[in-house]
């Protein structure tokens, strides 16, 4: 229970450190920034923040940044396993219900991947059961999309993805184009749970809370063509055992697909694997146009 006169001494605070962003040059800076301010100080006055706890922060966020390099995003990370991520992925998607959802980016996309032909193998020698990926790309209006630019990247077998390890080797990761009919076909390696890292402060704050680290087999695309939104998303495998349980929220009903398992007798598309079992899965994505209001 604050006093009336300690609670005025506290929101004076607020209102000079908002009032000192009055003159930025930016309007839309400015709004953030003063929102920032407003609610970082609402939250300190919620929990009534001591002193040890504010070091305990400044601490933690100190070595969030110490973990950050070319191939460890620790921030990203955070904002991941807060819901951060996904809560900006929902206010910026857009209201169509026919487009396919998008869902968190994660850490592991790498600019300029290999360009792999139709029907070409993704996995690059990653470990893991050979997986056929197939599918189409339209407009909600049902046309296919041609010509459509695919980025696809997974963590292997092991549940690591290339950039953790310690070779500069790139696996599993890769994009192509749609055909004329929309169509996109590859091999790759059948998806499994992994455990986002947890070495770092991170990990420490999921421990703290009992929570675990478990994401659920996915495969990430990001999906980009002219006249259409660009899509980030994932397919998840029905029956997967986190799929209530994702570390970064990051499930989305629509985005799970059922996965088929081939034993090594069956038939296997163009370029399969010789004796050994593998799966496949087909998926349909729906881009929402440019210029839709959302
Ligand atoms: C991922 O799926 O690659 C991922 C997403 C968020 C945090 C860590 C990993
Ligand atoms: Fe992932």
């Amino acid at each position: 229970m604050t006093s009336a006169s300690q609670e005025a001494r506290e929101l004076a605070v607020t209102a000079e450190v908002v009032a000192s962003f009055d003159g930025a040059q930016s309007a839309r800076y400015r709004q953030v920034m003063q929102s920032l301010v407003r609610h970082i100080h609402e939250f300190v006055r919620d929990v009534r923040l001591t002193d040890a706890e504010w070091h305990e922060a400044f601490g933690f966020l100190t070595r969030t940044g110490h973990m950050c390099d070319d191939r460890r995003q620790e921030f990203v990370l955070l904002s991941d396993v807060l819901g951060l991520s996904m809560l900006t992925v929902a206010v910026n998607e857009l209201a169509d219900s026919a487009a396919t959802q998008s869902t968190v980016f994660g850490p592991f996309y790498v600019e300029n991947s290999p360009e792999i032909a139709l029907g070409g193998d993704l996995a690059a020698g990653a470990v893991g059961q050979p997986c056929w990926v197939e599918g189409t790309v339209r407009g909600v209006d049902g046309e296919p999309v041609s010509g459509a630019r695919i980025d696809v990247w997974e963590a292997d077998g092991d549940g690591l993805y290339d950039v953790q390890y310690d070779s500069a080797r790139t696996s599993n990761r890769g994009h192509l184009f749609t055909d004329a009919a929309g169509g996109f076909r590859f091999w790759s390696v059948r998806p499994v749970a992994y455990p986002i890292p947890s070495d770092g402060p991170v990990g420490r704050l999921l421990e703290a809370a009992g929570r675990g680290a478990m994401r659920p087999a996915h495969i990430h695309f990001m999906i980009r063509a002219a006249g259409h939104h660009k899509l980030t998303t994932h397919i998840f495998v029905a029956g997967d055992e986190y799929l209530g349980d994702d570390a970064v929220f990051g499930v989305k009903e629509r985005l799970v697909a059922e996965f088929v398992d081939h034993p090594a007798t069956n038939p296997t598309p163009p370029g399969g694997p010789v004796g050994s079992d593998w799966s496949s899965v087909s998926y349909d994505f729906v881009l929402a146009s440019d210029g839709r209001s959302g």
